[in-house]
């Protein structure tokens, strides 16, 4: 027996935004599981921002993309995996893989839903609790700044800022987004940054300044930010969505950046998995965090693999809320 799996193959290489036609849904047969190994059926697959630049170079043209996923395993000839067992991998944009364990790890959703591993308790979210209080260094009741406040990592990071009693202001681009970031998550004030002439409201909102500057978006935005920032402030740099589309990811020009000088402002990237041994800990926190109510999520969910360069494309458009994925399956 085999299964027959879609795949989603990059055909040919983007200029700017990606457009659907440079993507193809392939089918392919994969076999039984042999000795030592699973089958797995992706149930979510997720898809980031950081796709993009992959798609320059990164992705080879013509064979499976891939990604974060969560999957059930339908076949094991593997010890340490049952039937059922739910996966979390790295094989996104596939609906069936093959695989002799390693890169799985098994999910125990302790009554939370799975989807939820794949963003608040999963990577997005661990991002913005490592950025913004290891790297961000955030003290409680703070002014903050968050940058794609109504996006997966944005949104967690605006709630644990608001959790440590800060002044917190959020940019995002509609008003249905900014209306769910004051009226629902409890931010302080949302700036709908497509409307309006961002510097302007980003300066009357920050009365006493910005301490923490959680940055997700870049050019512009960085810009806006950095004159506002108070003495020995921090912007942990997460990530700068507006320059992924341009040619070997460059920023929209920075012209502010002298004033971090004499306010000994800190500029610091960081990645994820510099967090790793934060895990018990966060998980513990936003557990905590979502079961009281403090901790919100939304989520896009477009159905189907043929929907993946969709949704992709999508987080350049701002057509998610929340965390972008794809459903493969029913759970
Ligand atoms: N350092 C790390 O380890 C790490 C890990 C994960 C993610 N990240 C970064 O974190 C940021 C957010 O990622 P995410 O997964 O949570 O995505 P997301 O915020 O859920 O989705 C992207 C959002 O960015 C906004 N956006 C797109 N183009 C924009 C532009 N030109 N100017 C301003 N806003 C724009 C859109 O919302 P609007 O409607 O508001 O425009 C869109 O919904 C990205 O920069 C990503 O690269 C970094």
């Amino acid at each position: 027996m085999s299964v027959t799996s879609r795949e989603v193959h990059l055909i040919e290489r983007p200029q700017g935004l990606p457009k659907p036609e440079q993507f193809a849904i392939e089918e392919v047969s994969v076999p039984d599981a042999g000795d030592g190994e699973v089958l797995v059926q992706n149930l979510y697959m997720s898809v980031d921002p950081a796709m993009r630049p992959r798609l320059s170079g990164q992705y080879a043209l013509n064979k499976a993309m891939d990604g974060g996923a969560i999957g059930r395993v339908v076949q094991s000839r593997h010890p340490d995996f049952k039937e059922g067992d739910v996966v979390q991998n790295g094989q996104g944009f596939r609906e069936y893989f093959i695989s002799e364990g390693r890169g799985l790890s098994k999910i125990d959703p302790d009554g939370m839903p799975l989807t939820t591993y794949m963003h608040v308790l999963g990577g997005t979210g661990l991002t913005a609790y490592g950025g913004l209080l290891v790297t961000g260094q955030l003290k409680d009741g703070e002014n903050v700044f968050v940058s794609a406040a109504a996006g997966a990592v944005g949104s967690v990071a605006a709630q644990i800022a608001k959790i440590k009693d800060c002044y917190v202001i959020g940019s995002a681009g509609s008003k249905e987004k900014c209306d769910w970031l004051t009226d629902e998550l409890g931010i302080d004030v949302a700036i709908n940054y497509k409307e309006s002439v961002l510097h302007k409201n980003l300066k009357a909102a920050a009365t006493n300044g910005i301490d923490v500057y959680f940055e997700n978006v870049g050019g512009a935005h960085l810009d806006a930010a950095l004159p506002r920032m108070n003495p020995l402030g921090r912007i942990p740099v997460c990530g700068m969505i507006s320059a992924y589309n341009n040619r070997g990811s460059i920023s929209e020009p920075v012209t502010m950046l002298s004033n971090i000088i004499y306010s000994r402002v800190m500029l610091r990237g960081f990645v994820v998995y510099e967090f790793n041994d934060l895990r018990p800990q966060f998980l513990d926190d936003m557990k905590r965090w979502i079961r009281e109510g403090r901790m919100k999520y939304r989520e896009t969910v477009l159905d189907g693999i043929e929907r993946a360069p969709e949704a992709l494309i999508g987080l350049f458009t701002g057509m998610n809320t929340g965390k972008m994925m794809v459903r493969l399956a029913e759970e």
